[in-house]
């Protein structure tokens, strides 16, 4: 049970913000692995498996807030769908850098949004924290956290015991492996990337064998420092769109400047679009197209006529660095709405066909069945808005959007109650059918929950509730592995 003293402290922050901000007042408390009661409903026979989740769990150290929401110590959870019960656990990622500012109970280092404290000169040279916050990858033997400024950190499936710093058998420490791995699933092989910055700024790809192993490596060049945070696998192709952010080295090397205050949007470089063949790990084509920016892609395909289509969340600018920076404060004020927009390319030509809003209500976390990644999905589901939402106000609905159309059906949740990304767990018989798991906040009764839904009736609302004991702060990305 939550503590009186921590109750008040929670009081403290949230008075006179919105009820969201009640999930982030004060550091997750570790629990588990224990046992979940059932609130309502009943748990699918079928549903065998353990839902992940990673996001900042600690955002505050004596009073003092973290200046970015990316720079929260990471936390995971694990909720376990066993024969006969539910169980879930929460652990700190124990990084090197988290295990020194636990025992000093005190911010040290430099982050993607923050300084370390003391003279600028003790910044020199001193790479950022690895807060390890913001999605995982479950392998067979292990489960990664993954941040995308450093290297992942492996812990045990079960406990969530933290073993370390994992090199995957082919990183070495200059290299950075990306939070938005993608995992074919007909052949298990697992692509993702690094930003490289020096004087060659590169992406660092990598292709591994289905236990995580690199087993190949390309360098693609970037037209200039930018930031790119995911991905698209679509066919026989990987996907990169790079916005037209520049990083001012100098003031980030000099410490006078925290990463995210080094990056400019500088529009007139426009929206650089680099397609690599997923064999080779080879450049295809490369071009130029209107500025936007995007954190997140939710699916990519090759369609029959051979063109490349991508479903992604489109920002006009990068206003929603700042809006994310904001949240740490409980009442962010930076307008900044991203809505589902798909993109058609020919990737022989180097040509945007067709670039569309799908879905005008601001959303983000676009997920699909892990079963049609890199091929056409019968849905994509997005986290999202309902109408007319102030600014301050965090995602209360989830949407399952058709195919490539335009229709869509949400589910609302009640109000001061609040989703995360929701995560598709593959019925594991069944095709295109199965389970979204999300996990609420719900600021009323000061409670988290985990809720599962039917992906294919979402209106409906949920199969299952079930009650975590604790809290859990607004997370970022998570992952499903099924049983066996
Ligand atoms: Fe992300």
């Amino acid at each position: 049970m939550p503590t009186q003293t921590s109750d008040v402290r929670r009081d403290r922050f949230a008075q006179g913000k919105p009820v969201w901000a009640r999930a982030i007042a004060t550091p997750a408390t570790e629990f588990g692995p224990i046992a979940l009661h059932l609130i309502s409903g009943q748990i699918p026979a079928d549903l065998k498996g353990t839902l992940y989740r990673n996001g900042p769990g600690r955002l505050s150290r004596q009073g003092q807030r973290v200046d970015h929401w990316f720079d929260g110590d990471g936390g995971i959870l694990a909720v376990r769908f066993d024969q006969d019960k539910t169980t879930a656990c929460y652990r700190y990622v124990q990084t090197p850098e988290f295990q020194l500012e636990e025992e000093q109970d005190q911010f040290l280092h430099s982050g993607y949004g923050q300084l370390a404290p003391g003279p600028i000169w003790r910044r020199w040279g001193v790479p950022p924290k690895n807060v390890a916050n913001t999605s995982v990858l479950a392998l067979p033997d292990k489960l990664l956290a993954l941040w995308e400024g450093g290297q992942p950190h492996a812990l045990d499936l079960i406990t969530l015991e933290t073993q370390g710093p994992d090199l995957l058998s082919g990183l070495s420490p200059k290299l950075t492996y990306s939070a938005h791995p993608k995992q074919d699933p007909q052949t298990g092989n697992i692509y993702n990337f690094g930003v490289i910055f020096g004087a060659k700024t590169h992406l660092q790809l990598y292709r591994s064998h289905p236990s995580g192993k690199i087993e190949q490596q390309a360098a693609i060049p970037l037209p200039g420092l930018s930031m790119v945070h995911d991905f698209a696998l679509a066919g026989r192709y990987l996907v990169f769109v790079v916005p037209p952010l520049r990083l001012q080295m100098l003031p980030m090397l000099l410490g006078t400047q925290s990463l995210s205050d080094a990056l400019q949007w500088q529009p007139h470089h426009g929206t650089q679009i680099i397609v690599v063949d997923r064999e080779a790990l080879k450049e295809v084509t490369r071009f130029d197209t209107d500025p936007w920016f995007q954190w997140h892609f939710g699916n990519g395909y090759e369609n029959t006529s051979g063109e490349i289509v991508l479903d992604y969340i489109r920002y006009p600018d990068f206003q929603t660095n700042q809006w994310l920076q904001e949240v740490v404060t409980g009442h962010p004020q930076t307008p900044a709405s991203g809505t589902l927009w798909q993109l058609r390319i020919n990737p022989q030509t180097g040509q945007v066909l067709s670039n569309d809003q799908r879905f005008a209500l601001g959303c983000e976390f676009p997920v699909i069945s892990p079963m049609e990644t890199g091929q056409r999905a019968e849905a994509i589901y997005v986290t999202h808005q309902s109408t007319d939402r102030p600014t301050e106000e965090m995602f209360d609905c989830i949407a399952r959007i058709e195919g490539d159309a335009k229709t869509s059906t949400s589910m609302e949740f009640s109000q001061g109650c609040y989703p995360m990304e929701a995560i598709y767990a593959p019925h594991p018989t069944r095709d295109n059918q199965g389970w979204l798991i999300t996990v609420v906040f719900d600021g009323n009764q000061d409670q988290s929950t985990v809720q599962i839904f039917s992906a294919q009736q979402l209106e409906a609302g949920p199969i299952a509730v079930l009650a975590l004991p604790e809290v859990i702060p607004f997370g970022f990305h998570g992952t499903w592995q099924s049983a066996g």
